[in-house]
């Protein structure tokens, strides 16, 4: 399993930060920031919403989510990596699913603080799947300079916070250029140990490596069956290696499969310097 620690050396900082090197994530959270006043929301997780991380969490897959956790937090404490956009070649990848896992996952039950951005403005699913109604969000922060930290709820089983889309009253993509994204993703990444965003896929939009542009670093999903090879390699290249950390096989149908015939066998890149982080079994393939 040591190919599992093989991640590569160098992130790309964030181009809004000025800093060089590290990015003090091993730090303490900086903020003062109450959290205890964030309001909570209370929704039902049932296992179609496979969140595994709680719904089935002796299953095998998220044992998964816990070895990628571990990898991560080797990440953080050496202050490598505190925003992480998760993206995907195409559409229904598993992009959300894999986020909502992973909050669950880096959250353990409320212990770190763990902020899910809902960046997918196009195609908003998490609030709509965790059953909550007109909630304002990232888009009315970028569109009316609403401060974030006064629409994020904490998520209740699942113990991290949530960013939702909001409302959408201008073109998605010219939002996420404005400047304000940068300054918003600085304020949050002092409030929270750790900040994922949900986003749109890679192609054929270009929101993703907008958003790319302002994390610490990208986990790329990939789903069996699903995502060809090249379309995979041409995420990559848009992306640019150095920002991709890993990628996320999503939906993989046994895991002796895949230790035999992944790295021999690739149907994924994995000479072109990035290296497959994890391997995530977030359910049955359907
Ligand atoms: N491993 C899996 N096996 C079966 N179904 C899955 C698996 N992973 C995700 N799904 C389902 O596939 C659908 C798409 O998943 P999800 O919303 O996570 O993808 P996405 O990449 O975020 O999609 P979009 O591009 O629309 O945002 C969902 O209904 C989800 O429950
Ligand atoms: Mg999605």
């Amino acid at each position: 399993m040591s190919h599992f620690f093989d991640l590569p050396k160098r992130l790309s900082e964030p181009a809004s930060s000025s800093s060089s090197g590290s990015i003090g994530a091993s730090e303490k959270v900086t903020a003062e920031f109450p959290h205890h006043t964030i309001p909570t929301e209370e929704v039902q997780v049932l296992p179609e919403s496979r969140i595994v991380m709680y719904t089935d969490p002796r299953s095998a897959g998220a044992d998964r989510f816990r070895f990628l956790r571990m990898c991560l937090r080797e990440l953080w404490n050496a202050g490598k990596v505190r925003s992480l956009l998760i993206t995907s070649p195409l559409p229904k990848d598993g992009k959300s699913t894999i986020a909502l896992n992973l909050a669950t996952a880096l959250a353990e039950k409320g212990k770190r603080k763990v902020l899910l951005i809902e960046a997918d403005l196009h195609h908003p699913t998490l609030t709509e799947q965790l059953g909550l109604d007109g909630v304002r969000g990232l888009a009315d922060c970028l569109d009316n300079g609403l401060d974030p930290l006064s629409v994020i709820r904490r998520i209740e089983p699942l113990g991290w916070y949530l960013l939702s889309a909001g409302e959408l009253r201008s073109n998605p993509t010219e939002l996420l250029q404005t400047e304000a994204l940068a300054g918003l993703l600085q304020k949050l990444s002092a409030q929270f140990d750790w900040v994922l965003i949900d986003s749109p896929p890679v192609t054929p939009l270009i929101d993703a490596l907008l958003l790319a542009r302002q994390a610490n670093a990208t986990l790329l999903v990939a789903r069996e069956g699903h995502t060809p090879r090249e379309t995979l390699e041409k995420a990559v290249a848009l992306l640019g290696q150095q920002r991709v950390l890993g990628i996320v096989l999503n939906g993989m149908e046994g895991l002796d499969r895949l230790y035999s015939g992944y790295y021999g066998n690739s149907r994924y890149p994995t000479n072109n310097g990035v290296k497959p982080l994890r391997l995530v079994e977030a359910g049955k393939r359907t």
